[in-house]
């Protein structure tokens, strides 16, 4: 049993550390380097616009089990709080410090919890969560069809997984970033997603695009973007959304 804001929660949690590779540790340090630069809570603005259609197409209840797949500083696990207000919200993140940070900034939310994980082990019993959501996680995740058999493993029959991403091989406005991250990354096309989340078992796979209307800046001063143009470009391009069912009824 684990408290959170007082309340004590009956965990489903399975007894199984992190898997210890190699491309968790660098994950791990590296993300927490941001977590420590205030850069979880920073992702918001960037990742807020593009998540609220997502929000909408996942049609929470109230009484929703979701999962937050690379949950970073936790603002989503806010978000999705207001929609389920009976079930349960968990983020997981391979960063131990995102998942101090989201345990932070969710303090006062009983129905929800972080916890350290990754992906290709989630450390929680089979067919629990009606949804999982992922929000620019995917692409780093070692490897990607563990990780969506995993994501499939904990859905209940019946129930979804959402991942957006804005680096994908479709949108050529991103693929500068690959040699801007410090960790190895996956570049790949929508379709090859889709047939990743079909080969995990997932029905009814879909892709669509969401694209960003935040106007941009009359001058870019960044480094992921050439200039302003280029940054426009890439936002009405817009970030890749897979989704599928775990077939059965909930
Ligand atoms: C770009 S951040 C996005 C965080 C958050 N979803 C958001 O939108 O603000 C990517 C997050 O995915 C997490 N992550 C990367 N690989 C992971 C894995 N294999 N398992 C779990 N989390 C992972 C990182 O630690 C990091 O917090």
């Amino acid at each position: 049993m684990e408290s959170v804001a007082g309340r004590r929660l009956r965990i489903p949690a399975r007894e199984s550390p992190m898997a210890q590779t190699t491309e968790n540790q660098n994950l791990r340090e590296e993300f927490n380097r941001w977590a420590e630069a205030g850069r979880g809570e920073g992702m918001k603005d960037d990742h807020l616009p593009i998540t609220l259609p997502v929000l909408d197409r996942m049609q929470l209840a109230p009484g929703d089990s979701v999962l937050d797949a690379g949950c970073g500083a936790g603002w989503l696990l806010r978000l999705l709080a207001e929609r389920v207000t009976e079930g349960r919200v968990v983020g997981m993140d391979v960063s131990d410090e995102m998942v101090r940070h989201a345990r932070r900034n969710c303090a006062e939310l009983p129905q929800v919890m972080a916890v350290p994980g990754s992906v290709d082990e989630i450390p929680w019993e089979s067919e629990f969560f009606t949804k999982v959501v992922s929000v620019e996680s995917a692409y780093y995740w070692p490897d990607p069809a563990a990780g969506l058999r995993e994501i499939f493993r904990v859905l209940r029959p019946g129930g979804s997984a959402w991942i957006l991403i804005n680096y994908y091989r479709d949108n050529p406005h991103c693929h500068q970033w690959g040699e801007l991250l410090t960790v190895p990354t996956h570049l790949l096309a929508a379709e090859e997603w889709a047939q990743m989340f079909r080969q995990a078992g997932f029905a009814g796979v879909e892709h669509a695009r969401i694209s960003d209307p935040t106007p941009g800046p009359a001058e870019y001063t960044g480094r992921w973007f050439r200039d302003a143009a280029q940054l426009a470009a890439f936002r009405a391009e817009g970030a890749l959304l897979v989704y599928g069912a775990k077939p059965g009824q909930s």
